[in-house]
């Protein structure tokens, strides 16, 4: 995968000891409320920066159930698996993962499945890993409460697979791994059906939460000390407040921009066809909003565009960007692309490489197509071999490494405003995010700069992030 951008998170596993902030309560004054200590879980979570928050979530919600979280399956009496089923190679680590915990239920521990694989095999689950007590997927997590009472109870076979639901998954407490920048979920599920993609039946259909919720909880993650916020959804742009203040997708951009103590906005991912001019007007009204859009494009190809069902065309996809380079501010452009999709000629392939040179994204996640289940595109006849995927594939990537290598060579010299959000191992050197999510090293005499902003100008590059240093000014 060619990208210079890390919008991806970490795996959740960190012991209980380490919560940082929580919206409603430390979790400490939580586990003092609840009335028992119900013993151990070890969440596990693979897949989407959906998936890692929805497992902050459910690992907020059991801390509030009285249950402390542990670093390993062999510690815990509960272990849970949050499941991605978007490729198959995702879907099967699945299987080998839960064949490993086969013996486990005989020493008198449960094991939950949750999330897309949980929702796809359904009751299935049961049949091929008879140790596993619950199944659960993300549209039911809202009913998590009730169904861990029942797996508590000493029930065998629970589950939570209901997919047809207008209701979002609201939790009192949510265990967040990131102790500046908080995810928060402004829409759930899926109602475009890309022919490709499993997230409409795994996900369920679109549901947005009610736009004064959302507020309300960015506020309560300002006074807990988070200064940055990412609005997540499938389709995040495509948000459509349910209440009647009836706000639009950019004016909630703005009024989170307004939050007392939010210093940067950022969303993923977003939908091209609903990728409308005013969300570029906020951009750039207000600097808190970054200047970052994640729009993936998945084929430069019409034709293929069309039997993936993407709703746009190349010509439309390339309007698009043109509003988003047309901005006052510079704006980051990353996408995620398909090749080998059912029928994609040599022809439909080279469009892909020739978008590529007319957009030059600063970043791609690109991907073998993969057959799912229940696609409209796993029924398509005209398959393109393994190995001229894998072909495609490196192709695209090598397109995409020099192209990056140009642009990141080009910002040697600019100056950005750095997040420090870690240390490295060199003395004196930090690494943080700009506000376009590119991830910056830079050298600083200062003692101790995480959680800061700062100004850092670009000295040299590598292949994925750029190097700098701390500078002085206003
Ligand atoms: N095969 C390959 N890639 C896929 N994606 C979604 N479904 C598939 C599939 N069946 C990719 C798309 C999407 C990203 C999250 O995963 O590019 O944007
Ligand atoms: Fe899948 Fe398409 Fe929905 Fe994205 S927009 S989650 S690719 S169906």
């Amino acid at each position: 995968m060619t990208n210079s951008f890390d919008i991806r998170v970490e795996t959740l596993g960190k012991p209980a000891e380490s919560l940082v902030a929580s919206p409603v309560a430390a979790p400490e004054t939580l586990l003092r409320h609840s009335n028992v200590a119900r013993g151990t879980f070890f969440l596990e979570t693979f897949g989407c920066q959906m998936n890692e928050h929805d497992s902050e979530k459910v690992a907020g919600l059991l801390l509030a159930r009285g249950y402390q979280q542990v670093e390993s399956p062999e510690a815990a009496g509960l272990i849970l698996y949050n499941t991605c089923s978007i490729r198959e190679k995702a879907a099967q680590k699945v299987f080998s993962r839960l064949g490993e915990y086969r013996g486990l239920k005989g020493e008198g521990k449960k094991i939950g499945l949750l999330g897309c694989v949980a929702q796809q095999e359904g009751e299935d689950i049961f049949s091929r890993a008879p140790w596993v007590s619950l199944v659960c997927g993300s549209a039911s997590y809202r009913r998590l409460p009730e169904l861990l009472a029942r797996v508590e109870a000493g029930e065998q076979r629970v589950t939570g697979l209901d997919n047809d639901t207008d209701e979002t998954f609201e939790t009192e407490m949510t265990r967040r791994d990131n102790p500046w920048r908080a995810y928060l979920t402004i829409i759930e599920g899926c109602d475009k059906s890309c022919a490709y993609c499993v997230v409409p039946f795994t996900r369920g259909p679109e549901r947005s939460r009610d736009s004064s919720r959302i507020l309300a909880e960015l506020h309560q993650l300002a006074d807990f000390g988070y200064s940055e916020v990412q609005f997540l959804g499938q389709t995040v742009n495509s948000y459509a407040d349910p209440s009647s203040r009836k706000m639009r997708f950019s004016e909630l951009l703005l009024q989170a921009a307004q939050v007392p103590g939010i210093r940067r906005v950022r969303f993923t991912t977003s939908h091209p066809r609903d990728f409308t001019p005013d969300i570029i007007s906020v951009m750039d009204a207000n600097s808190k909003i970054c200047n970052h859009v994640h729009l993936p494009v998945q084929s430069g190809s019409s034709r293929v565009l069309r039997a993936m069902q993407r709703t746009y065309s190349r010509e439309e996809y390339l309007e698009k960007i043109a509003m988003i380079r047309s901005a006052k501010r510079r704006t980051a452009i990353t996408t995620d692309v398909i090749v080998g999709f059912p029928g994609e000629t040599a022809a439909d392939f080279d469009e892909t490489l020739s978008l590529l040179d007319a957009v030059k994204f600063d970043g791609v996640f690109s991907f073998k197509y993969s057959p799912r289940p229940n696609t409209l595109a796993s029924t398509m006849l005209d398959a393109i071999p393994e190995e001229e995927r894998s072909f495609r594939l490196g192709l695209l990537q090598e397109r995409q490494r020099v192209i990056q290598s140009e642009t990141l060579q080009s910002l040697v010299g600019e100056v950005y405003e750095v997040h420090v959000d870690g240390k490295s191992k060199k003395e004196n050197s930090w690494y943080g995010h700009s506000s376009c999510n590119r991830v910056v090293s830079l050298t600083s005499s200062a003692p101790d700069l995480l959680g800061q902003y700062v100004k850092a100008r670009v000295t040299a590059c590598t292949a994925n992030s750029l190097l700098g240093e701390q500078i002085f000014i206003s």
